[in-house]
Parts: C-alpha cells; sequence; structure tokens
C-alpha cells in the first residue's frame, strides 16, 4: 500500500458510532476503494453540489449553508486538481474522503451534506455521470477513425484488390468497399453506445440506502441540475442496477471485437506475403536481433486487448448474478472493469484514428493479387448464363476451364478465345469485357455493391451519417 494511503490519527470513520473496537489494518485496506474510485471524484463534486442545492431548493439546507457548502466543495475540487488532495485509506472510498475534508474545512455544516443521501445512490450516480462523459468521448473518437475512413475510401475507390471467402481468393472487389466495410461496423458501434446512453443517463440519487428518504426531496430537479434525461423509478433498483455497465461494456466488447478484426486484416496485408499495405513507420516498430523487421505492433496490440476488455464484461455479468436486491459491496468491483474498459477502448480507437489515414495502400501489388487465383470465375459464369446458359452448366463450364487454368498456368483472361471456346462455344470475344478485373467490379453496380460508383455515392451517404450525429 503506498503511503498516501496510510491512516492518519485523524482519521475517524463516519460510521464508526456503533463500533467498539478500530478496524482491522488489513480489513482497512482490503475493503477500500479509494485507491482507484478517487477517478471519481469530479462527478462526486457535482453531484454533491446538486444534492445540496436541492435541499436548499426544499428547505432541509438554508441557502447560506448551501453556499458554504458549494464553496467548500469546489475548493475540494480544486486541491484534487492540483494533486494537493490527502487520500486517506481509513476514509475508505472518494465519496467520505471528500465528504471528510468539507467538515474539516467548512465545520459543522459540512455534516449536513450527506442528508437524504446515502452511498448506495451517490456512487450508482457518480459512476453514471461518469460514463455519460466516457461515452462521448469514445463516441467521438469513433467518429474521427470513420471520417478517417472516409478521406481513404474515396481515394481508393478505383484500387483493386483480391476479396477473400475462406481466406481464399473469391471475387475482386474495390479497397474502398472493403474500408467502408470497416466504417459499417463502426457505425452500429456508435449507435450502440448511443442507445446505452439513454440508459445510463437515468438518475438514482433520491433512492438513498435502499427505501428512499423521509425528507420532502425534489428528484426531478437535482436530475435536471445535472444534465440527467430521467430519474429510476424504483429505489431497490436505482442502487442495485449496473446493466447500464454490462451494456456499456457489451458494446465495448464489440468494438474490441471489430477493432480487432481490421488488426487482423493489416497484420495480414502488411506481411511480406500479402504485401498489400505500408504500414507508417511510425505506427510499428523494429526488432533487436532481425534488422530487417518491421513489426505491426499497434494492429497487434489492439488485436491483443480486446481479450480484456470481453473479460471485463465477464466480470461484470458475474458480479450481478444471484445478486440480492439492494446494494451488496460486491459492487465495488464494477469500478476496475469499467475504468479500464474505458481507458482500452479509448487508445485503441485513438490509435487507429491516426493511424488509418496513414496506409499506404501498395495498389500494384493488390491487383497483380486479384489477377491470382482467377477471380473472375464468377464473372465468366455470370456471361454464360447472360447468354442462355443454365447457371448450373456454367457453373460445371467454368469449372473446367479452371482447371485448364491450373494445369496450364494462365488466368481465364490470358486464355485465348479458342481455348475458352473449347469449353463453350457460346463464348465470343466480348468474353474478355468481362474477365478483366476492372469490368468485374464495375458490373457489381448496385446499393451495397463493389462498383467505384457505388463506392464512392455510399462515401457520400457516409458522410451525411456523420454530419446528422
Ligand atoms: N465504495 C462503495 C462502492 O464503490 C460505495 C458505496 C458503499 N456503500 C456502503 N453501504 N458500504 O460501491
Amino acid at each position: 500500500m503506498q503511503d498516501k494511503f496510510k491512516s492518519t490519527a485523524a482519521d475517524t470513520k463516519p460510521w464508526g458510532g456503533r463500533f467498539s473496537e478500530a478496524t482491522d489494518a488489513f480489513v482497512e485496506a482490503f475493503t477500500a476503494s479509494v485507491e482507484f474510485d478517487q477517478r471519481l471524484a469530479p462527478y462526486d463534486i457535482a453531484g454533491s453540489i446538486a444534492h445540496a442545492t436541492m435541499l436548499a431548493k426544499v428547505d432541509v439546507l438554508t441557502e447560506d449553508e448551501r453556499d458554504i457548502i458549494i464553496k467548500g466543495l469546489k475548493s475540494i475540487e480544486e486541491e484534487i486538481k492540483l494533486g494537493q488532495f490527502n487520500w486517506s485509506i481509513s476514509l475508505e472510498d472518494v465519496h467520505m474522503n471528500i465528504e471528510a475534508r468539507l467538515t474539516d474545512s467548512i465545520g459543522i455544516t459540512g455534516k449536513k451534506l450527506h442528508t437524504g443521501r446515502s452511498r448506495n445512490d451517490q456512487v450508482a450516480t457518480d459512476i453514471r455521470l461518469f460514463l455519460r462523459e466516457e461515452i462521448d468521448q469514445i463516441s467521438a473518437e469513433i467518429n474521427r477513425l470513420q471520417e478517417g475512413l472516409l478521406v481513404l475510401a474515396e481515394r481508393e475507390a478505383d484500387t483493386i484488390m483480391p476479396g477473400f471467402t475462406h481466406l481464399q481468393t473469391a471475387q475482386p472487389v474495390t479497397f474502398g468497399h472493403h474500408l467502408l466495410a470497416w466504417f459499417e461496423m463502426l457505425s452500429r458501434d456508435y449507435e450502440r453506445l448511443q442507445d446505452c446512453r439513454k440508459r445510463v443517463n437515468i438518475m438514482p440519487l433520491g433512492a438513498a440506502a435502499l427505501a428512499g428518504t423521509t425528507y420532502p426531496i425534489d428528484r426531478e430537479y437535482t436530475a435536471k441540475l445535472l444534465g440527467f434525461d430521467g430519474v429510476c423509478q424504483n429505489s431497490l433498483d436505482a442502487v442495485s442496477d449496473r446493466d447500464f455497465a454490462i451494456e456499456f461494456t457489451a458494446s465495448c466488447s464489440l468494438i474490441m471485437t471489430h477493432l480487432s478484426r481490421f488488426s487482423e486484416e493489416l497484420v495480414l496485408w502488411a506481411s511480406a506475403q500479402f504485401d498489400f499495405v505500408d504500414l507508417p513507420d511510425r505506427f510499428c516498430t523494429g526488432s533487436s536481433i532481425m534488422p530487417q523487421k518491421k513489426n505491426p505492433d499497434v494492429p497487434e496490440l489492439v488485436r491483443g486487448k480486446m481479450g480484456r476488455v470481453v473479460g471485463h464484461l465477464m466480470s461484470l455479468i458475474t458480479l450481478m448474478k444471484s445478486q440480492p436486491l439492494a446494494y451488496n459491496k460486491d459492487n465495488q468491483e464494477d469500478k476496475e472493469p469499467i475504468f479500464d474498459t474505458i481507458d482500452t477502448v479509448k487508445n485503441c480507437l485513438r490509435a487507429y484514428a491516426d493511424m488509418v489515414p496513414a496506409i499506404e495502400p501498395k495498389r500494384d501489388s493488390m491487383k497483380e493479387a486479384a489477377k491470382r487465383g482467377f477471380s473472375t470465375a464468377t464473372d465468366l459464369a455470370d456471361y454464360l448464363v447472360k447468354k442462355g446458359v443454365a447457371f448450373r452448366d456454367s457453373h460445371e463450364i467454368v469449372g473446367k476451364a479452371v482447371r485448364f487454368g491450373l494445369d496450364s498456368g494462365k488466368d481465364l483472361s490470358e486464355m485465348s478465345l479458342q481455348e475458352l471456346q473449347n469449353f463453350s462455344s457460346t463464348i465470343q470475344q466480348d468474353v474478355f469485357d468481362v474477365l478483366t478485373l476492372e469490368g468485374s467490379v464495375a458490373a457489381r453496380d448496385h446499393l451495397g455493391g463493389t462498383a467505384p460508383k457505388q463506392v464512392r455515392a455510399a462515401v457520400i451517404r457516409s458522410r451525411e451519417k456523420l454530419k446528422a450525429r
């Protein structure tokens, strides 16, 4: 335990009245959360200021008392910001540390702040205020990454690469189209977070310990002061609900799932074997032994960090399983998973938003790869269908042509008309229009298709979408 958390003689427990012996030193450290929950301090103070303001409105505090409390809280906020606040482990958590300091600095009026409130509704309120802010920051990072993807997708609307299924060459696609697939995933992530925010932004304060309070509180007023969209409708649920944290972590797990998919592709593409992209040097590292190495550390690390966020989701959902109503100390365990989820997701999104616009596609190499693997075989089959051949027959014909190509080392587009006609006399000179990569992608010209024209239209639609956020 760090020295700054050592108990001082002056610390007395706010709940010490019914106790006849001091807390065991190990238990004190074991049950404390101040080491990590001090991160909630600005939200704890904001919540307390709103609570005091409401108490004065309903005449539980005088206006003078309210003003003294608010002034005291604001100077504590300053102390914390400047790193001058003396956090004490014997005061257990952020809430009691701040309250004790308030009484220390303004005297007995400080003792009135906790009227009509409990740490149970207080902590639930703090986390929601904090999470609301963090959701907004994460959303902004998603937005930034999406903007970068659109710049790249627009620039690479005509760039041809192989599309894959089973990681085997399937059909040619445009690189811009591939990038827009990532964009779509992130759009859903953004929407999920916005939806989650609706349930985060509901205020538990007023539930007190579990049953509500005997004071004539005005919860709607406090909620308005804090920018909440509404108040929790049941006091027992208010202090014990952590669904919002689970939902948030689930949404973040999907963000990380998506980032891990991008990462996997970038790692593959940056290899000598694929050679599709060059990642900027400033996002890579070298090897201490192999001088030629340039490792895609950022995508690799992001891929790896996915696991910890999913781990946090498991922690939180297991934390809530079978918990009886109402508040239980178990819930103190919600904070570290939430905090680490936020830090991890924000850092990963930031790295990606910075890196994506600087990805250098190796266009020639992508195109060469698209030529290998008979990526226009489906185009030949469709060509025959359009000339009256049934699809199953054309599939068979093209299969035989591919077999010939494998044996002779020729792509379909490299075969002579006579060679192709050995498989079907329906094939004519115009076949070569569809056997080119450009012809193949341009032909997929419908909403959601890979044609450069469609990619450009999708970029415009997507920009509108971002603008409307
Ligand atoms: N540190 C506690 C938490 O994080 C605050 C609430 C404590 N409430 C209580 N009755 N012990 O959940």
